[in-house]
């Protein structure tokens, strides 16, 4: 698919930043997957949205880590767990708390934060196709912003969490 460059230094350097977007990729792969099998019985749309989504980060790794091997890095991994959910352990205390809400505004942060992380990128990046692949990432994920946003607002609609209190006051207004 891609033509290996391994002579241009600006391509190598960038490609070592993106293993950081990679990591990244990983970290909304394996929450995104969390959340649609322990919400599954309880939300089954949203269980199909987030396995949905899920599929799409895939997408981005798999593009992702050619990019990085056309511009002469290594698509290599550090896999040591940088999750932001450590209340979601063992007891998955999100799920029994029935705090979808709280998944959904943590989702949401997330993928702003990706959108405008793969714009900036896209900014710097050492050739034009590099920037398109990595615009076209920055889509799907503002996509996902508008996916999880609507989600919220039609869980809110329909009561919403019951007020487990663990969602520290998130509320869709604020994106
Ligand atoms: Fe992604
Ligand atoms: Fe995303």
């Amino acid at each position: 698919m891609y033509n290996r460059n391994n002579s241009n230094k600006d391509c190598l350097a960038f490609a070592r930043m993106l293993n950081t977007d990679l990591a990244s990729e990983i970290s909304a792969i394996t929450e995104y997957t969390y959340g649609s099998v322990v919400f599954n019985d309880c939300e089954e749309e949203l269980s199909k949205l987030f396995g949905k989504i899920a599929a799409t980060e895939m997408h981005h790794f798999r593009t992702l880590s050619e990019l990085i091997f056309s511009l002469g890095g290594n698509p290599s991994l550090n896999t040591s767990l940088h999750t932001h959910h450590s209340d979601m352990g063992a007891d998955c205390s999100h799920r029994q708390n029935g705090c979808v809400r709280r998944f959904l505004c943590d989702s949401i942060r997330d993928e702003i934060s990706a959108n405008a992380r793969y714009l900036k990128l896209a900014e710097c990046a050492p050739t034009e196709c590099a920037a398109d692949i990595l615009r076209n990432i920055a889509n799907d994920e503002a996509q996902h912003v508008k996916l999880l946003q609507s989600a919220l607002t039609g869980y809110g609609r329909y009561g919403g969490c019951g007020g487990c209190g663990g969602c520290g006051g998130c509320d869709e207004k604020t994106f």
